[in-house]
C-alpha cells in the first residue's frame, strides 16, 4: 500500500479535514446519504464546520437529525430509506422544495456483505441499496444540480470482487445465485458504471460525476460479519486500517477541492485518480445499467 502523497498533493493518510483545509464553503449546498455513521458522519461533521450547509439524509429523519445536533453548521436533517423508492422520491421532493441548488450530492450510504439473500421490490437488496436507491436519488434531483454541481458516487475496491461477468443483469433478483462478497462487489461496481455514464450525460454542462474507494476504515458496515472477523478487524484497526477522518477524505476532496473542478467520469482512491476494473471502465456495460436502473426505477414506483 503506498502511503506517501499522490499528484493532488494528498495520500492515503490525508484526512477530510487536510483536504478541505483553508476552504470556506459558505453558500455551498451539499446533499449527502448515510449521514449518521461512519465515513458519512465524518463528511458531515467537516463540510458543516467549512461553512457548507449540509442536507443530511439517513434512513429516518429521527436519525439525520440526531447526526445534525452533533456537528457545528448549518444542517438539515432528511429522511431517505434507500431502499423504498417512495421514501427516496419524498427526500428527492423535500429537497427540491428548500430550493437551493445543489453543488454536490455525495451518493455515501451502503449496505455490505449480507450473509444470506435479502431482496427489495424483488431486487438483490445490496444492489437495491446501494445502486437503484442512489440511482433514483440522483436522477430526480438532477435539475437541482447547481452549474457546476457535483455527483460524488462512493464505491469500493471491492467492485473488484463482482461476479466474472460483471453486472449479473439476467440475475437482478439474486435468485440463480447469490454470494455475500459478490453481490456487494456488483453493487460497487455499479456504483462506479452509474458515475461513469453520468459523467457522459453531464458532459458539456459543467456538472461533474466521479466514483471512489474511500480505503478500508473500521466502521458499522462490517456490522453482517460474523462476530469473531469483527473483532479481529476492530482490534487491528487502528494499526492496518484508515482512521474515519482518512476514510472520509476522498468523497470531501472530490464533493469541494477546487482542484477537481471539471474532473468528471474519473475514480479515485486516496484522494488521487485511479484505475477500476475493467468491468468499471467498460462504457456498453454502463450505458446497459442506465437502461436497466431506469426500467426498474419506472417498475417499482408504478
Ligand atoms: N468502511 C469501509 O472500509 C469501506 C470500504 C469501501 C467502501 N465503503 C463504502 O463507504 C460507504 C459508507 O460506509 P461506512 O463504512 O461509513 O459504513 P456505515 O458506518 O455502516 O455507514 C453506512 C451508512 O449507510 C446507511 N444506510 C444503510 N442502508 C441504508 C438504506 N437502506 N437507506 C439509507 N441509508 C442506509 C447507514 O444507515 P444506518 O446507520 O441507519 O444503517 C449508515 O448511515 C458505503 O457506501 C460503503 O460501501 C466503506
Amino acid at each position: 500500500m503506498f502511503k506517501g502523497k499522490g499528484p493532488s498533493g494528498f495520500g492515503y493518510g490525508s484526512s477530510a479535514e487536510d483536504v478541505t483545509n483553508g476552504l470556506d464553503l459558505a453558500g455551498r449546498t451539499i446533499l449527502l446519504t448515510g449521514s449518521n455513521s461512519g465515513i458519512g458522519n465524518e463528511t458531515l461533521r467537516v463540510l458543516a464546520k467549512r461553512g457548507s450547509h449540509v442536507i443530511a439524509a439517513a434512513r429516518t429523519v429521527q436519525k439525520a437529525q440526531a447526526a445534525c445536533d452533533a456537528v457545528v453548521g448549518e444542517t438539515t436533517a432528511v429522511a431517505c430509506e434507500l431502499s423504498e423508492p417512495a421514501s427516496v422520491r419524498a427526500c428527492a421532493a423535500e429537497v427540491i422544495a428548500l430550493g437551493r441548488p445543489l453543488d454536490a450530492i455525495i451518493c455515501n450510504a451502503g449496505i455490505m456483505a449480507l450473509p444470506k439473500l435479502n431482496q427489495q421490490h424483488g431486487y438483490e437488496a445490496q444492489f437495491f441499496t446501494n445502486h437503484i436507491g442512489h440511482f433514483i436519488l440522483v436522477t430526480s434531483l438532477l435539475d437541482s444540480l447547481a452549474d457546476k454541481g457535483r455527483v460524488v458516487v462512493v464505491s469500493s475496491s471491492a467492485h473488484n470482487n463482482a461476479p466474472p461477468e460483471g453486472i449479473q443483469f439476467d440475475n437482478l433478483s439474486g435468485d440463480r445465485e447469490y454470494s455475500p462478497w459478490a453481490n456487494y462487489g456488483q453493487s460497487k461496481l455499479a456504483n462506479v458504471l452509474f458515475a461513469n455514464e453520468l459523467a457522459k450525460r453531464l458532459a458539456g454542462t459543467g456538472k461533474t460525476a466521479n466514483s471512489l474507494h474511500p480505503g478500508v476504515i473500521h466502521t458499522n458496515l462490517s456490522r453482517s460479519m460474523n462476530p469473531i472477523a469483527r473483532a479481529a478487524l476492530s482490534i487491528g484497526a487502528p494499526l492496518v486500517l484508515k482512521s474515519v477522518g482518512e476514510g472520509a477524505a476522498t468523497q470531501c476532496y472530490l464533493a469541494v477541492n477546487p482542484s477537481v473542478e471539471g474532473i468528471s467520469g474519473k475514480y479515485f482512491a486516496d484522494c488521487n485518480e485511479s484505475r477500476p476494473s475493467s468491468h468499471g471502465r467498460d462504457e456498453a456495460m454502463a450505458a446497459k445499467l442506465w437502461e436497466v436502473s431506469e426500467q426498474i426505477a419506472a417498475e417499482v414506483t408504478a
